[in-house]
């Protein structure tokens, strides 16, 4: 199988910019011989410019050069490099600037930019998919260029793979899932050791799971994000933020744990989308569930999805890792089957 080179660039070298960075390090070699794709990192934009070299960067400096927009700097004057502007000149965009909700941030202006320049688009930030979907993907399509976005969709939980190609042919009425891991182990632990709210996202916090500032997550937004995602692209809605109704877990208190208890039923964050005779609604909100329902014994940080669809019957998928290396290599995924050669 004759190998195809693929020209990668990176926006955000971040904690999962950086674990991508990593994984094309170990896993460059399985990937050319198993895919028969050879990635090479020609770019990686950081706050301050972009590091470019069409010959490829080498990927053991960066690594060795740290994390964040400060590497970047130091990879530059290592290699008496300078940065400049950002150059879309690969074939893969692959998007990890921080999320911003509000106007998509500049993971949109990135995503956008690429596209205009042939490019795939993998996007692990959520922001400009969420706020400019449509957009992005009739750009996409008027170019004939692919956009991807597992990362941003539950990372290592397949939930679009297993929606676009697994259930292709069906229509999936309904999905519902747990999207969000730190909230998960929230409410986890306020059931199983009897933690307050506050006891139990400090715990969270403290074990690295929850970040420093987790309002996103413990409102809600992050599962609505994932969600919304999920149901622009498979239940062909064209939904913003503004359309899901959001309910967080911060109000959830060890009495209401304890009421569900008694009733041998768990309160776990669900986020779902689903038909109905005059559309589709969108929601997420806590959720008593009944012991026997596919998603009530996810714990932890774990995740889950359950398609419920017209052919196939319901399909429910657990699990996923919920850290930063997991994100990258769903990232990777998308990359690899984008161009895979087998
Ligand atoms: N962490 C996870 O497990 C996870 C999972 C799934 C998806 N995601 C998504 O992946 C994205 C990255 O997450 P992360 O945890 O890696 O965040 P992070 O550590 O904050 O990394 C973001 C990086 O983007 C850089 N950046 C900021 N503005 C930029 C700009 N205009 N141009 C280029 N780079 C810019 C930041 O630069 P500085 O170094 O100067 O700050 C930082 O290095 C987020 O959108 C997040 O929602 C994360």
């Amino acid at each position: 199988m004759m190998n195809r080179k693929i020209n990668v660039i990176l926006t955000g070298f971040g904690t999962v910019g950086r674990e991508f960075v990593r994984l094309l390090e170990e896993k460059g070699p399985t990937i050319q011989q198993t895919y028969g794709v050879e990635l090479q990192l020609v770019g990686v934009a950081g706050r301050n410019g972009f590091l470019y070299d069409p010959d490829g960067l080498d990927l053991e400096t960066l690594l060795a050069c740290g994390k964040g927009s400060a590497a970047l700097d130091q990879y530059a004057k290592h290699h008496q490099l300078s940065l400049q502007e950002t150059v879309f000149c690969g074939d893969v965009l692959v998007e990890s600037t921080p999320t911003d909700i509000v106007d998509g941030g500049p993971a949109l202006s990135y995503i956008m930019r690429a596209i205009d320049n042939q490019m795939d688009v993998v996007a692990l930030s959520k922001g400009a998919l969420v706020t400019a979907y449509r957009d992005i993907m009739n750009a996409a399509k008027a170019i004939k260029v692919r956009v991807r976005y597992s990362g941003a969709t539950a990372a290592a939980l397949p939930t679009l793979d297993v929606g676009m190609y697994s259930l292709a042919g069906c229509r999936i009425e309904r999905i519902e899932g747990i999207l969000n891991g730190t909230t998960n182990y929230i409410l986890t632990k306020m059931h199983e050791d009897r933690l307050t709210f506050e006891q139990a996202l400090s715990l969270a916090q403290e074990k690295g799971i929850a970040e420093t500032n987790p309002a996103l997550d413990i409102s809600g937004t992050d599962s609505a994000c994932k969600i919304l995602l999920l149901a622009n692209s498979l239940l062909d809605t064209d939904c913003t933020l503004r359309d899901v109704r959001i309910v967080g877990v911060e109000g959830i208190t060890p009495k209401d744990i304890e009421r569900s208890r008694a009733r041998g039923k768990r309160i776990k964050l669900i986020a779902k989308a689903y038909r109905e005779s005059d559309g589709v609604s969108i929601e997420v909100s806590p959720v008593e569930l009944e012991q026997d329902s596919p998603l009530a014994g996810i714990a932890g940080t774990n995740k889950g999805v359950w398609f419920h669809t017209d052919l196939m019957g319901t399909v429910c998928i657990v699990g996923g890792a919920s850290h930063p290396r997991a994100a990258a290599a769903a990232a990777l995924k998308d990359v690899i089957n984008l161009f895979r050669r087998d």
